[in-house]
């Protein structure tokens, strides 16, 4: 698939995608979404990529919302339909990838770009970051998993204000609550999370899919979290990864993990 509106950076170990319109602010138009659904069901597939970072092209924002031109004159169904599809092809995609995905937030994150950017695994700020689900103002709701996802963030009341409101918090509030994890200067965003996927490409990879899966059962209504944990645990011991990093720890020298 030729991409227009993403970049797709597959330096190993680590692939960075940056959405690329930057004169909308990068808002997530139909196009965007189809595009970054495939890029990273392909990454998911590719073995020597072991970490995805995404981020927005420009200095001013990550991603500024759904595009707002494209729905705007949607009827009840196409609205449901849009929120459906897009969180089948992406937002649930990206929380659920067996590799970890790091947000890279260096502009405003408003809206679908905050949903986005919650849906990655866990997210690191640039100093000029902004965010917020201003839909309220729109006279809609978040439809990409919002209203899900950010009281599992940052607890209910402060994501009722937040959504209530349609108000944005800078980069130290959003650290404050634990939206995000980091904020460094926007010139250092990449290389830092670079960093963090550089430790993380370290580890089994297997090992971090199961811990994956098994965090996100528990915020899932029709799962177990602690049964999968326990299910995932036992899987470990299948594993060539399993063998390899007890054998390296026993061995008292560095794990060069298979990745099976
Ligand atoms: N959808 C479509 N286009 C968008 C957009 C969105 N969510 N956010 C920004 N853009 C476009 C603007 O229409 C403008 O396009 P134009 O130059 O062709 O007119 C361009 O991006 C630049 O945005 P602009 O509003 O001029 O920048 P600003 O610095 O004055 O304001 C924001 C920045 C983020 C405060 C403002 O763009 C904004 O409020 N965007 C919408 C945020 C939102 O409500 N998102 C939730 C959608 S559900």
């Amino acid at each position: 698939m030729n991409y227009n509106n993403i970049l797709v950076d597959g330096k190993k170990p680590t692939a960075t995608i940056t959405i690329n319109r930057p004169n909308k602010l990068n808002a997530l138009n139909k196009d965007t979404i189809a595009e970054l659904s495939h890029a990273f069901k392909a990454l998911e597939k590719e073995q020597e990529i072991k970490v995805i970072i995404l981020t927005g092209s420009g200095e001013k924002a990550f991603v500024a919302g759904a595009d707002i031109a494209e729905f705007a004159d949607f009827s009840v169904k196409e609205g449901g339909k849009l929120a459906a599809k897009g969180q089948k092809i992406l937002f649930d995609l990206i929380e659920n990838l067996s590799k970890p995905v790091i947000g890279a937030v260096n502009g405003f994150a408003l809206g679908g770009g905050l949903e986005l950017a919650m849906a990655c695994h866990f997210r690191v700020a640039s100093h000029n970051a902004r965010m917020g689900l201003p839909e309220v103002s729109l006279g809609v709701i978040p439809g990409y998993g919002g209203t899900q996802r950010l009281p599992q963030l940052i607890g209910k009341g402060r994501a009722m204000e937040l959504i209530m409101t349609a108000g944005m918090i800078d980069a130290s509030r959003a650290l404050s609550y634990g939206l995000v994890n980091h904020i460094v200067p926007q010139e250092e965003l990449l290389d830092f999370c670079q960093k963090i996927a550089n430790k993380i490409a370290n580890n089994s990879s297997v090992a971090i899919s199961y811990a994956i899966k098994a965090v996100n059962a528990g915020f899932k209504n029709d799962s177990n979290g602690y049964a999968s944990e326990i299910d995932a645990f036992g899987q470990c011991f299948g594993t060539a990864d399993f063998k390899e990093g007890t054998t390296a720890f026993l061995e008292k020298r560095q794990a060069n993990f298979p990745g099976k």
